[in-house]
């Protein structure tokens, strides 16, 4: 199977622990065994740290996600270390380069391509051009609630959703370079349009990642708890 996914940056580089870097290579190089992957990584505290400077110097919205780009790149550099010779070296800077970099056999790791945009969008249309089987957004918050968590305890997690029901939860979202969600509202849309499968989780954990990859594509049966998060099926 062919398996697009996104790893916040929250989560990958959180304090930039080379212990993170290193835990999701392995679960990817054990993944990567049996299905082809294309990860993409988020830029995190550090892009958002670098957004808001840039924002008091006078820079406008688009010149922040460039900036924003190129910290998700940096983080794909990281990881792609991390995964040495089974990664492809290098991060492609669009959607027509993954493809041809897929095609190497390695994993490819990339971080986003254009302004307007995070890299939640970038994992559903690298998916949709290159047919991939599955999306899993591997984030801060388990799954998709009926409102923000942090700042309503009461809000119910979904645990399946239709990518109708998830683009009208997500569309109010605020887009601004830096904004959180648990997935961008553009991501949400081009679900509903390429209708692939979908996972949106805590990836905290990459072990419970690679779990509940391998839940979605064998009949595992598993003896261990696994959080699920929220499916996204037509
Ligand atoms: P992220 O994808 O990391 O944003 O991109 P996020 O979802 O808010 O953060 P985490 O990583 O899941 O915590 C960081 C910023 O880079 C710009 C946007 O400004 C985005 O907020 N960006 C990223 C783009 O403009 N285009 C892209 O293709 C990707």
């Amino acid at each position: 199977m062919l398996i697009a996914l996104s790893v916040g940056g929250s989560i990958l580089a959180k304090d930039l622990s080379p212990k993170n870097f290193r835990a999701y290579a392995d679960v990817l190089k054990e993944l990567a065994k049996e299905h082809q992957l294309v990860v993409v990584t988020g830029g995190g505290i550090a892009a958002r740290n670098y957004i808001m400077t840039a924002r008091s110097l006078g820079a406008n919205e688009v010149e922040s996600d460039y900036i924003g780009i190129s910290l998700t790149r940096l983080n794909a550099q990281l990881l792609i270390t991390a995964l040495g010779d089974k990664a492809y070296p290098e991060p492609p800077s669009d959607y027509k380069e993954a493809g041809k970099a897929l095609s190497s056999g390695k994993i490819v790791v990339m971080g986003g391509v254009i302004p307007g945009q995070t890299t939640d969008a970038v994992t559903a249309i690298v998916a949709e051009y290159l047919k991939a089987d599955l999306i899993v957004i591997a984030t801060s918050v388990d799954g998709v609630y009926s409102a923000d968590p942090k700042k309503y305890p009461n809000a119910v997690k979904y645990g399946t959703l239709t990518p109708k029901e998830l683009v009208k939860i997500v569309i109010s979202t605020e887009m601004k370079a830096g904004s959180q969600s648990p997935i961008d509202p553009l991501a949400a849309k081009i679900i509903e349009r390429c209708n692939i499968n979908t996972i949106i989780m805590d990836g905290t954990d990459p072990k419970n990642v690679e779990d509940v990859i391998k839940k979605e594509t064998t009949n595992c049966e598993f003896n261990k708890e696994i959080h699920l998060g929220t499916r996204i099926k037509g």
